[in-house]
């Protein structure tokens, strides 16, 4: 089993963006913690992160037929990239979506997310951890593990 795990822009500068929301780990940091989760579970992961929705799109193309399931954090795309959500809908593989800061209780224009309808679901408000609870979801869902 195989999962892409996608960021989208400003999300390289992870720790350095305002910690309050995003938390002080970096993409690193928790792209580290996810290889070692799957290298638990004998699961293959890929990562990409890119401020450019093309390259992103790019990314998704050359890679879909090779995974079972996305997990994406689209950033600021999540409320405007409609390339990247078809993009991301021509896979026809489940996606989950994932957001560090709660995108409901911010700005009225971050509560509209254009890649939701087509997610399987949506992970928010729950810091680096959401990233975990999203890949956990996917081994459990994939590949019929229990929660113990
Ligand atoms: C974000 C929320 C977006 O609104 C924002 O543009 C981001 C990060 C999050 O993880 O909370 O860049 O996706």
């Amino acid at each position: 089993m195989k999962l892409l795990i996608i960021n989208g822009p400003n999300l390289n500068i992870l720790g350095e963006r305002d910690q309050s929301l995003y938390g002080t780990k970096s993409l690193t940091d928790i792209n580290n913690i996810l290889a070692k989760e799957a290298k638990d579970r004998g699961i293959e992961v890929s990562f990409f992160q890119s401020n450019d929705e093309g390259k992103i799109i790019d990314f998704i193309q050359e890679n879909y037929t090779q995974a079972d399931g996305i997990i994406i954090n689209p950033g600021a795309l999540t409320h405007y990239g409609l390339s990247l959500r078809d993009s991301l809908s021509d896979t026809k593989l489940p996606i989950v979506e994932v957001h560090l800061s709660n995108i409901y209780a911010r700005e009225d224009w971050r509560a509209k997310s254009v890649i939701s309808p087509i997610a399987r679901g949506q992970i928010s408000g729950f810091g680096w951890r959401g990233y975990i609870m999203a890949f956990r979801l996917f081994a459990a869902e994939l590949r019929g593990e229990t929660w113990e």
